[in-house]
């Protein structure tokens, strides 16, 4: 997924790069490194965060750089995978973000070639090489026509004072500042008040200090770069992302809640969709189901993202994609759409993502930016825009936003219990296997909360709807298995029964306590919403109890750029 950026400008590059690169660690955490240009290509890489390059700042000068923060596709994680990558003369670096899937037959083509990474990247380094005495630029437009895959590449040559950036199905953005200019796969690595300009696939742009060239089919184009506020309220903390977004939730929430959402309920009225995500996105979807059916009576199809194109066949010709994803740029959601070829109407928090440029219609998430790699604030902004679709669709809108208007102290309620929900993560700190169950609308949240356990406190966790236990899961209950039960209907309490009696250990998420429970965790108001809130808490201290990063769990990374 990778992280990349390009600077220059009259300042030392170097200090900028690493600012950038902090705020893009969440795509990407395993390797970074850096090249600067003056007097030669100036080059360091490390195995780890990005912090571990601070010390080599000062030993990277000139105006000009790249730089990039890894999460390894091909070739293990060492320094020598770590970008940037060169030439064989050292005079070209390059970054790159994505897959070149031929990178084997490239490599074939450049033989003679020395090649001295494992990355399918390096290949770009030596393709520029092999046609720069036509012009750089040239050189970068034959290099791509031979690539295929996905790609988001930036390019500096060695006494060149620009660098040149491309793309192809995974994000790149350039940057205008004031007598500097950038280039980054997110917005969010440049400083406040850059105006933007997204590149589109197989679009190239030239960036210079004082301007920006961009070029499709190698022909210049005219864009207009835009002021972009969604990051204004970003700020860099000290402590985990995760946990400061937790706390947003009931602010966030406000700001779903308080838009307009008529044309996106008649859009919902007249068109069959099929809604499509992945992960945490996937069971907004799973509960948005729930909703359509329960409050609206209004049937809708829920796909994985990544399984969609085996179920081409039997989607009907006129059905819109409903496409839900927070960061926009999900590789496997932007390629079921491209399958598709349908309309698209979008729920999505980043506003000038790839899904939100390519949309037919786009309704806002409104979450905020969302750093930590768990998704949490933006999951309950999916739910609440949900319910507060499936009450439009059934014509009562009024009674929907009456449901959700107290939902901000209602979220403020579970955080009264946090030292409550602390104690209980040390009492289940240890444990190998957590059960979660619920349902309906619970069972959702079930499989939900289980990813939330597994990605941050690297637990195994499962999700059931309750009835199905009896079905063959419950021969893994024994004496002391946690279960987790959301009870929100008096069902749910008979499967309760059935895991009590195995000797589990209860944990009861509910409107009141009941005697089954061993812990209670009590939630006010819309249960499928808040009821999640608790689960969040709980994994979040249940990371850090288990001496684990909560925003950067291992071998996963925010925007999941390939497929
Ligand atoms: C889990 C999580 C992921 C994402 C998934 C889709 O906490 O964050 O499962 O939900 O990668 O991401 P988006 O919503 O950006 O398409």
């Amino acid at each position: 997924m990778c992280g990349i950026i390009g600077y220059v400008g009259d300042r030392r590059a170097s200090p900028i790069l690493f600012k950038g690169l902090k705020k893009l660690e969440y795509r990407g955490y395993d390797s970074a490194g850096m090249a600067t240009s003056g007097s030669g290509i100036h080059l360091k890489k490390v195995v780890g965060e990005v912090k571990k390059l601070k010390p080599f700042l000062s030993s990277l000068p000139g105006t000009i750089g790249i730089a990039h923060t890894r999460w390894a596709t091909h070739g293990k994680v060492s320094e020598r995978n770590a970008h940037p990558h060169l030439d064989c003369s050292g005079k070209i670096a390059i970054v790159h973000n994505g897959i070149i899937e031929n990178h084997e037959e490239l490599k074939e083509r450049l033989k003679g070639h020395e090649f001295r990474s494992e990355t399918d990247s390096e290949v770009i380094a030596h393709l520029v090489e092999e046609n720069l005495s036509r012009g750089p630029l040239k050189a970068v437009f034959e290099a791509m026509k031979l690539m295929r895959g996905s790609f988001s590449f930036i390019v500096m040559i060695e006494g060149f004072p620009f660098l040149i950036a491309g793309r192809k199905d995974t994000p790149l953005y350039v940057g205008i500042g004031e007598g500097e200019n950038f280039v980054a796969s997110d917005v969010l690595a440049f400083p406040k008040g850059t105006k933007v300009i997204p590149l589109e696939d197989y679009e190239v742009a030239l960036v210079s200090k004082e301007s920006v060239a961009i070029y499709r089919d190698g022909k210049r184009v005219k864009k207009q770069a835009r002021s972009v506020s969604f990051f204004e309220d970003f700020e860099e903390i000290e402590g985990h992302y995760m946990y400061k977004e937790i706390k947003e939730e009931p602010k966030s929430v406000s700001r779903a809640m308080n838009q307009d959402l008529s044309e996106a309920i008649r859009i919902l009225r007249e068109n069959e969709v099929c809604l499509i995500a992945s992960g945490t996105s996937y069971h907004a979807c799973l509960m948005a189901k729930l909703l359509f059916s329960k409050i609206a009576g209004k049937k809708v199809e829920v796909y994985l993202a990544s399984e969609f194109s085996h179920f081409l066949d039997s989607i009907p010709k006129d059905a819109m994609i409903f496409a839900v994803s927070q960061s926009g740029e999900t590789a496997d959601v932007l390629e079921a759409i491209k399958l598709a070829k349908r309309k698209v109407i979008s729920l999505v928090n980043v506003p000038t993502s790839t899904l939100a440029r390519i949309s037919d219609y786009v309704i806002h998430l409104n979450a905020g930016p969302e750093v930590g790699v768990a998704a949490t604030k933006s999951y309950v902004n999916q739910l609440v825009i949900f319910t507060l679709l499936a009450y439009g669709l059934a014509g009562k809108l009024g009674e929907g936003r009456k449901l959700l208007q107290d939902l901000p102290k209602e979220i403020e309620f579970i955080f009264s219990q946090e030292e409550k929900i602390r104690m209980l993560a040390e009492k289940l700190r240890d444990k190998e296997h957590i059960f979660l169950i619920g349902r309906g609308y619970s069972y959702p949240s079930s499989l939900e909360g289980a990813l939330k356990i597994k990605e941050i406190s690297y637990i195994h966790a499962e999700g059931f709807a309750g009835g199905e236990l009896k079905h063959g899961t419950l021969a893994l209950i024994e004496k002391g298995t946690p279960c987790i039960a959301f009870v929100d209907d008096e069902e749910i309490l008979n499967n309760v029964n059935e895991v009590k009696a195995r000797g589990g250990y209860i944990i009861g998420i509910a409107g009141r306590h009941n005697e089954l429970f061993d812990e209670f965790i009590a939630v006010k108001g819309f249960f499928p919403i808040t009821s999640i809130v608790p689960l969040q808490l709980l994994s979040y201290h249940l990371g850090v109890l288990r001496g684990y990063n909560p925003d950067k769990p291992r071998n996963l990374a925010k925007s999941v750029t390939v497929k």
